[in-house]
C-alpha cells in the first residue's frame, strides 16, 4: 500500500499535472505571459529570486501550495519558531532562529535568548580584546592568526563566511581552518604560522569528534613545543562546545569557552559562537550584520503567506523536480569567488538534513527525498562541468547566485562576470537550435533559479543562508522526515573506532569482511 503522501489527492494532482506539462518548453511560457518574470519572481530587502525559468505554469504553484497545506506546513513553521521538539528522534527543539532573534524565543518554558545574548556578549568582549591587542599571546605579542579546528558544521559555515567577507575584513587577523584528520591539513596550516601570534579555537558541539580532538591535541603539542611552556595554552586556546565537562579536561581557560546548546544542530550553528572566527576575522559588526540578514529571512518565512514565501517556493520547487521529474541532483553555481565554499556548505546542510529514507513515524519512505547538491563558482565551472548541464542526458536544475556590486576591487571585471551569470540562465533555458551539426545543437529547456542580491555583504549572506536553511525545512515537512538528525553519519565513525586498534602491529587481520581485511592487510604490507 503506498504511503499517505503518495495516495493524497494533492500528490496525485501534481503527478497528473506533470504529465500534461512534461513536453512543455519553458521558453514558450514567456511568450504566453508577457509578465512572467514579474509573476514568477519575488524580492526581499535587496534580494531578487527569479524562478520564472522553471517548469511552472499558472496551475503548478497552486498545486504545490495545496500539497504544502495538506502537509500542514504553516503549523510546522509555527512549531519550529515556538521551540517545540521537532527533532523527534533526539527529542529536541531546532532553534537556530533563536541564535539571531531580537525577541524572546521559548524552549521548554525558558527564554533561550538570554543565554544567547550572554554568549554573544562574551564573544564581543573576546573579539574586542583580541582585535585591539589587549589580549596578547604568551610572549606578549598581538594575535594575528586564528586557527579553527572543527569539522562539518563546526567548520563549513565559518569558513564560508570568512571567505565571503574577505573584502570587508581589515586584514588585522587571518583565519585558517583545519578539519581533516589527515595530518597534511594541520601541517600545511601550522607550518606557516608563528605560535606566539596564533589563537587556536577548538570547535565541537560534542567535543568528542575524533578528527577534531586529534587535531586539537596535535595543535596543543605544537604550541607548547614552540612556546616552551604548558602555561601558554591558556592564552592561545579557546573552545566552542556544548560539552563543558570535556572541555575542562582539555585545559582551556573557562573564560575562553563559548557555550552552544543541544537545540542547535551542527549544520545550523554558524550563528552561535561557532561563528567566532568570523567575528575575529571580519569584526563583530559583520557577525551582527550576518544575524540581521538571517533575521530578515526568518521574519519573512514565519509571517509571509506560502505563495509569496521565498523558502517555501524554493523548497516546493525542489519537491517538484525530485518527486515529479525524478531529478537526482541540483547544481549550486555562485558567480562569486567569495562564495566558493557555498556548495560545500550546502552539501552538508541539504544532504545531511534530507538524506533520509525513514519517515518521522518510522516507516520507510516510498518517494525520493534529498538529492545530490554540488557546484563550483562560475565562471570556472563553465569550463568544467557546464557541458553536462547544457547537453548531458540528466536534467539538473541549477541555482545561479550573484551580487550586483563588487567590493573586491577590479570592478570593471564585475560586468564581465555578471554577463556570464545572465548568459547561463538564458542559455540553459533557450539552448541553440540553428546549428550546423546535431552535436552543436543545444536543446535548452534546462531549469534554473537566479538569486541576485544588491551586494554579497554580511547581511545578504545571512539572508541567503537562512533562505536555504528554511528551504530544507520545507522539504522535510513535505516528506515527513526529520531534517535535524544524522544517524547515518554515526555508523562510519563507529566502524572506524573498531578498525583503529586492528591497525596496530603487523599481524594480518581477519576480523572484518574479506574486502576490509584485504585492504587493511595491503596497507600493513606497504606502510613504512
Ligand atoms: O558529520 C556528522 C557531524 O555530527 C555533523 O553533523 C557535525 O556538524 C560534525 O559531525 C561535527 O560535530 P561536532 O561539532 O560535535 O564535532
Amino acid at each position: 500500500m503506498p504511503s499517505p503522501l503518495i495516495c493524497s489527492p494533492e500528490w496525485q494532482a501534481l503527478q497528473g499535472h506533470q504529465q500534461t506539462i512534461a513536453g512543455l518548453r519553458i521558453q514558450s511560457l514567456f511568450a504566453i505571459d508577457k509578465n512572467r518574470f514579474k509573476h514568477f519572481s519575488l524580492t526581499l530587502d535587496g534580494m531578487l529570486v527569479d524562478f520564472s525559468r522553471h517548469f511552472l505554469t499558472n496551475e503548478t504553484l497552486p498545486l504545490l501550495l495545496a500539497l504544502a497545506h495538506a502537509r500542514d506546513l504553516p503549523t510546522w513553521i509555527a512549531r519550529m519558531f515556538n521551540g517545540e521538539h521537532i527533532n523527534n528522534t533526539e527529542n529536541r527543539a531546532a532553534l537556530h532562529i533563536a541564535l539571531r532573534a531580537d525577541k524572546p524565543v521559548y524552549c521548554d518554558g525558558r527564554d533561550v535568548t538570554a543565554d544567547v545574548q550572554r554568549v554573544l556578549a562574551q564573544m564581543e568582549k573576546f573579539v574586542t580584546a583580541i582585535r585591539s591587542g589587549i589580549h596578547t599571546g604568551f610572549t606578549g605579542q598581538r594575535i594575528t592568526d586564528v586557527v579553527n579546528i572543527g569539522i562539518g558544521g563546526s567548520y563549513l559555515g565559518p569558513q564560508l563566511a570568512c571567505q565571503a567577507l574577505r573584502p570587508y575584513a581589515d586584514g588585522s587577523i587571518r583565519a585558517h581552518f583545519v578539519s581533516n584528520v589527515d595530518g597534511e591539513n594541520l601541517s600545511a596550516v601550522l607550518g606557516g604560522l608563528n605560535a606566539a601570534t596564533t589563537l587556536i579555537i577548538v570547535v565541537s558541539k560534542t567535543f568528542t569528534t575524533q578528527e577534531t580532538m586529534t587535531n586539537a591535541q596535535a595543535a596543543r603539542h605544537w604550541l607548547v613545543a614552540q612556546l616552551g611552556s604548558e602555561s601558554a595554552v591558556g592564552q592561545h586556546f579557546a573552545a566552542v562546545t556544548s560539552n563543558t565537562e570535556k572541555v575542562a579536561q582539555f585545559g582551556i581557560a573557562p573564560q575562553h569557552v563559548f557555550e552552544m546548546w543541544d537545540w542547535v544542530g551542527g549544520r545550523y550553528s554558524l550563528w552561535s559562537a561557532v561563528g567566532l572566527p568570523v567575528a575575529l576575522y571580519a569584526g563583530m559588526a559583520a557577525f551582527q550584520a550576518l544575524h540581521a540578514g538571517a533575521r530578515v529571512m526568518d521574519a519573512h518565512f514565519r509571517d509571509t503567506p506560502l505563495a509569496h514565501n521565498l523558502p517555501v517556493v524554493l523548497g516546493l520547487l525542489d519537491v517538484w523536480y525530485i518527486n515529479f521529474f525524478n531529478t537526482q541532483a541540483r547544481a549550486v553555481l555562485p558567480y562569486a569567488q567569495a562564495l566558493s565554499r557555498l556548495p560545500a556548505y550546502l552539501q552538508q546542510l541539504e544532504m545531511e538534513s534530507l538524506g533520509k529514507s525513514i519517515a518521522r513515524d518510522g516507516t520507510t519512505v516510498d518517494y525520493a527525498t534529498g538529492n545530490i547538491v554540488w557546484g563550483e563558482p562560475g565562471t570556472d565551472s563553465q569550463h568544467s562541468f557546464f557541458q553536462l548541464l547544457h547537453q548531458g542526458t540528466l536534467l539538473i536544475p541549477a541555482d545561479l547566485i550573484a551580487g550586483c556590486r563588487s567590493v573586491a576591487g577590479f570592478r570593471e571585471q564585475h560586468a564581465l562576470l555578471l554577463s556570464n551569470y545572465f548568459a547561463q540562465g538564458e542559455a540553459l533555458m533557450n539552448g541553440k537550435a540553428d546549428a550546423n551539426s546535431p552535436q552543436a545543437v543545444v536543446a535548452g529547456n534546462r531549469p534554473s533559479t537566479s538569486i541576485l542580491v544588491e551586494e554579497l555583504d554580511a547581511k545578504h549572506l545571512g539572508m541567503l543562508l537562512a533562505l536555504y536553511e528554511h528551504k530544507v525545512f520545507v522539504q522535510s515537512v513535505i516528506w515527513n522526515i526529520n531534517a535535524f538528525d544524522q544517524w547515518g553519519v554515526a555508523l562510519g565513525k563507529q566502524v572506524a573506532d573498531r578498525i583503529l586498534p586492528t591497525l596496530a602491529g603487523d599481524a594480518k587481520t581477519a576480523t572484518f569482511d574479506a574486502s576490509t581485511n584485504g585492504l587493511i592487510n595491503f596497507y600493513k604490507e606497504h606502510r613504512p
